[in-house]
């Protein structure tokens, strides 16, 4: 079976996306029956193939990626998908590769967000993880919280506008959410993965300073009551809405209030990635706070309709104790494969469960 590994993408989690994607690599290479077709998006949109992106090391420099790489457009042909050389394919000597299976490994926009998903559905090349829509309303922090909310999954309180808004209606935008939250405040753009963009605000000033940095990142941002003192506790979810397994919880460790870009991925071991950041694992849980998580996990998992691997990140109020969940990663860093091997599932196993669970 040729497994086309898309990565690397116009998002701004495109490093961690090679690093995901050079971890799944060197993991699939080892399993008989398997063969990598990587295909590399650069920031730039442009398709390339070839061998030299087999080796994570070759990713220190991109534009030497680019220059080794064979620069390819996708074409459906009667089973597969083929990559050609050529726009308009000149059969014989444009032909390059083909694949049977598409393994979409892109974090956030254009990847994770149900795009690549949807050209894949056109295309007819069954793909591993969420559909078009479960892709899309996972990766929306406003959709997914209505959605959630409206299949009784409990989240943090919030509102949101668009951007277009808020330059008309500043100050009743902000009456409003005054009037609905108290401070401490999170502001976060409505689309964008790896908590880019997202700012606490614990007064007037920060809220109007934060909103003014998400939106320009996005049309619609969303802001929420935080949670103060917090924790967070991830969880990974694999397989689908008829099958699924829960992995170990984890508590990742982490010195502000909430984890960021640069804690996740700048200041650690960039090689490693999400796995190298500092964590708990397992989570210290009481028993029933453990097992409402898991219920909460796999009720999500279902009501979104989700396949493959996620990982949904919890928040426990320090408060109540009680648990919302924050979002949804269906692409999740490191496909989570760290969770998996402390519950007692290799990263081939994962690998395999999350094949059987891909769309045909
Ligand atoms: N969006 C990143 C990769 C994560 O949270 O795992
Ligand atoms: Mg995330």
């Amino acid at each position: 079976i040729n497994i086309g590994v898309f990565f690397g993408g116009p998002s701004v989690e495109h490093e961690v996306s090679v690093i995901t994607a050079q971890q799944a690599i060197s993991q699939l290479l080892k399993m008989p029956g398997y063969q990598v077709v990587p295909i590399y998006i650069s920031k730039d949109n442009q398709w390339y193939t070839g061998d030299y992106l087999l080796e994570v090391e070759h990713f220190k420099d991109l534009n030497k990626v680019i220059t080794e790489s064979q620069k390819v457009n996708m074409v459906k042909s009667n089973k597969c998908a083929m990559l050609i050389k050529d726009p308009i394919p000149k059969l014989k000597s444009a032909y390059v590769t083909s694949v049977d299976i598409a393994f979409p490994i892109i974090h956030g926009t254009g990847g994770e967000d149900g795009t690549l998903q949807g050209f894949l559905e056109h295309m007819d090349i069954p793909y591993i993880g969420c559909n078009v829509l479960s892709a899309s309303m996972t990766m929306d922090k406003i959709a997914s919280k209505l959605f959630l909310k409206n299949s009784g999954v409990r989240v943090v309180e919030g509102d949101w506008f668009y951007t277009h808004d808020w330059i008309m209606y500043q100050s009743a935008i902000i009456d409003a959410l005054e009037e609905k939250l108290n401070y401490p405040m999170i502001v976060k753009p409505a689309d964008i993965g790896s908590s880019v963009g997202v700012t606490p605000a614990k007064n007037r000033n920060e809220l109007i300073n934060a909103i003014d940095l998400a939106r320009f990142f996005t049309n619609r941002i969303l802001v929420e009551r935080m949670l103060v003192g917090m924790r967070e506790i991830n969880i990974s979810v694999v397989g689908d809405s008829e099958k699924l397994e829960l992995s170990v919880c984890e508590e990742p460790l982490s010195a502000s209030d909430f984890l960021t870009y640069e804690e996740k991925y700048v200041n650690s071991n960039q090689t490693k990635g999400m796995s190298a950041a500092k964590r708990k694992l397992p989570a210290d849980l009481t028993n029933s706070l453990k097992k409402e998580i898991e219920k909460m996990a796999a009720e999500a998992f279902v009501a979104l309709d989700c396949a493959g691997v996620s990982r949904i990140d919890f928040m426990i109020d320090s408060q109540s104790g009680l648990p919302y969940i924050n979002e949804f990663n269906t692409i999740p860093g490191s496909l989570s494969f760290y969770l998996w091997e402390a519950t007692g599932k290799s990263f081939k196993e994962l690998l395999e469960a999350m094949i059987s669970a891909a769309h045909r």
